[in-house]
């Protein structure tokens, strides 16, 4: 009898079929699986990423019974010849979870799918964390004057500068006496007889020199700028080869490394005219810096900037009696320098992005509060001025505001900013549908897939490609330099909160100014257009094409997101960046469970890049206050949580849209 060649033969007859299934489907999964390359037009290039692949692989999806997506999720990656070999998740890394996010950092991020990298469904990928390089400021109360007022103000001041540098990429550290006493050469200063100001200069460089390599700045002097400013980009690489100072900023910036800030203090240390000079620029030699004169980023209010460009500080810094006062105003007008630069950035305006336009008002709530809030013009103490470094800016009125549009597809404008909103697939069918019962059937028969995504990047992909395909570019908008200088994203579940005083700051923090929280109406002062109001009103296409809802489709979608968020509370996908935990669906109820990841596995790319929103924030946070106690050490800060800038803006309790969510969410 001849021989089959077909080895199956051989095997009982069950166990044939088993084979045969198994290969079909190890075909499948190699042709429509994810390739691991990093760049995602290679990614496109090798694998067949059209709508047939979509909808291959949502087959696969539809056939495996219960549960669903891991059968689909992971294989690709091990079974792929050309990828990886990792067969076992990478390493934890450290700081890489926070309540329920978790997250992985590579370079393989913009890859559509986290998961084929950490083989696990709940850690994202994010790209590297970027290093921030320090820039110095020398604080030392000593010397400093003793009035209440002026302390506070001092106080304030070093808020707005740690502020202001940290939205730019850096790391702001306020050194002390401290950090220039353990510099080896401060026995040597001590021996010299130096005018006070010298003195002064010698021990800002005697800590800077102690600390190495990095920026040395003024307390008073602020990056005002783009955050992809020449400038700034230069200085946030972190590598300072030359000693450099800034034509027209005189001590208020210098960057360098360990050597040449010990060669020069060396230097002016054996300089016998030492006891005569005021500063490190006159007793160094002639070759000691490079003067960089090209630069527009830097804002220097020093004294006689402010004398020079600000009348009314002029008068008040000429008495000594109402320097205190002068000192006072400082802190508002540059944060209000700051806000109005961000506003010239974006001069096309906010986007709020609104995908699905219906009934998803009630989840955009806070994106519109905190577009009208951005685009207010800031309380300053001389309104309609510009700071220092950018005579000709636009400066706020209120007649004219930045424009808040409401969009349904992102738009790549380098001078648009866009608020995104991302929801859980949960929350956006549920409201869209206006049901709070979603069940398998339901989802599957009645529901499309992977909405938001589509929306989203309509315009910027086109028609006709699949979801997973989109995923790198909206990771790349969330994400990358570009993208993460032009927007800010959340999770629908977790945004920040009107009533919680640390979402806000963090949003400061993020944006490197006191955003306005407060309508300026109140006659206090002084306004250089006069106009009703100054709070810009909501925009007017907020609900996009479709019709306004009316009050009571407004009741019924709040209640649905309640519903909502306490379902997701219950699957396990509560605690969004808050509760403990942070292990696979701890506390989830079973069938609720099972709902769920039916519901992410239907929607694979708008889980995703939930997920990645997520992640992306809750590392942000962790990043921040992770500084926060390193920063506590140094001598410059001790105590500084005494006295806190935004204690003044001390107002009622509002009670608006976004007080739905004081719940769960803790963190
Ligand atoms: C500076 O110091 C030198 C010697 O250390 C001394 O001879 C000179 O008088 C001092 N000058 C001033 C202005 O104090
Ligand atoms: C947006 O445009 C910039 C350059 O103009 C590009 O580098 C970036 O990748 C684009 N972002 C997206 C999400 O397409
Ligand atoms: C926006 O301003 C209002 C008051 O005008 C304030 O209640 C709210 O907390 C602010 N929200 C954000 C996100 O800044
Ligand atoms: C992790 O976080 C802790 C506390 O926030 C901090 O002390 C530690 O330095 C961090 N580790 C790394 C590697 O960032």
């Amino acid at each position: 009898m001849a021989h089959h060649w077909n080895p199956c033969t051989y095997l009982p007859r069950r166990l044939q079929i088993v084979a045969s299934l198994t290969t079909f489907l190890l075909i499948c999964l190699l042709f429509f699986g994810t390739s691991p390359a990093d760049d995602p037009t290679t990614y496109v290039n090798h694998v067949p990423f059209g709508p047939e692949l979509r909808a291959g692989a949502h087959q696969v999806v539809d056939k495996l019974p219960s549960i669903p997506k891991v059968p689909y999720m992971a294989p690709p990656q091990w079974l792929n010849p050309f990828g990886d070999q990792a067969h076992t998740p990478p390493p934890e890394q450290t700081n890489s979870s926070s309540g329920e996010a978790r997250w992985y950092a590579d370079f393989k991020w913009r890859n559509p799918f986290s998961s084929s990298t950490t083989l696990d469904e709940e850690r994202a990928v994010l790209p590297p964390l970027a290093e921030r390089p320090r820039v110095y400021t020398y604080f030392d109360s000593v010397g400093r004057r003793k009035d209440e007022k002026s302390k506070e103000a001092e106080q304030e001041l070093l808020q707005v500068w740690r502020r202001a540098w940290w939205a730019q990429g850096f790391k702001p550290v306020v050194l002390g006496k401290a950090e220039a006493m353990n510099n080896p050469l401060y026995r040597a200063v001590q021996g010299l007889e130096l005018e006070e100001e010298m003195e002064t200069e010698m021990m800002r460089w005697l800590a800077w020199g102690n600390m190495g390599t990095g920026i040395l700045a003024n307390w008073l002097a602020v990056p005002m700028a783009a955050y992809d400013d020449t400038m700034l980009s230069f200085l946030r690489r972190g590598e300072y080869p030359l000693l450099t100072r800034y034509e027209g900023l005189g001590t208020g910036l210098f960057v360098g490394n360990k050597i040449s800030i010990e060669k020069t203090l060396k230097e002016a240390i054996s300089n016998p005219q030492i006891n005569t000079t005021r500063s490190l620029i006159e007793t160094a030699s002639l070759d000691t810096f490079l003067i960089e004169d090209k630069h527009a980023a830097i804002a220097f209010y020093s004294t006689s900037t402010l004398k020079e460009k600000y009348p009314l500080l002029k008068t008040k810094l000429e008495q000594t009696t109402t320097i205190p006062d002068a000192l006072t105003l400082l802190p508002r007008l540059i944060n209000a320098h700051l806000h109005s630069t961000w506003q010239n950035t974006f001069s096309s305006g906010i986007s709020v992005l609104k995908p699905a336009p219906e009934h998803t008002t009630t989840l955009l709530l806070p994106a519109v509060e905190l577009a009208r809030n951005l685009s207010q013009c800031a309380d300053s103490p001389i309104p309609a001025s510009c700071p220092p470094n950018r005579p000709k800016c636009k400066p706020c009125v209120s007649s004219s505001h930045l424009p808040i549009t409401v969009q349904t597809v992102f738009r790549n404008t380098t001078t648009l900013f866009t608020i995104g909103t991302v929801p859980h697939p949960y929350t956006l069918l549920s409201l869209l549908h206006s049901r709070d019962d979603l069940n398998v059937k339901f989802i599957r028969r009645e529901t499309d897939r992977d909405l938001w995504t589509l929306a989203a990047t309509k315009e910027l992909i086109g028609n006709g490609q699949s979801s997973f395909f989109r995923l790198p570019a909206l990771k790349d908008a969330v994400a990358s330099e570009f993208g993460r200088a032009r927007s800010l994203w959340f999770t629908a579940e977790r945004p920040p909160r009107s009533e919680s005083e640390k979402d806000l700051e963090e949003l400061d923090w993020w944006f490197g100014f006191e955003i306005p929280r407060h309508p300026l109406d109140d006659g206090k002062s002084v306004t250089p257009v006069p106009g009703p109001e100054r709070r810009p009103p909501p925009p007017k296409d907020e609900f996009g094409d479709s019709p306004p809802p009316s009050d009571a489709d407004l009741v019924k979608e709040k209640a649905l997101f309640e519903k909502s968020l306490m379902f997701m509370q219950r699957a396990g996908r509560g605690g969004v960046g808050g509760a403990k935990g942070g292990k696979k669906n701890t506390g989830g109820e079973k069938d609720l469970v099972r709902t769920r990841d039916m519901v992410e596995a239907w929607n694979l790319a708008d889980t995703e890049i939930w997920k990645f929103v997520r992640a992306w924030n809750a590392r942000g946070r962790v990043e921040r206050r992770g500084w926060e106690e390193e920063e506590e050490g140094f001598g410059g800060s001790r105590g500084r949580w005494g006295s806190r800038v935004g204690s003044r803006f001390e107002e009622p309790k509002v009670l608006n849209g976004a007080a739905l969510w004081p719940m769960v969410l803790s963190m």
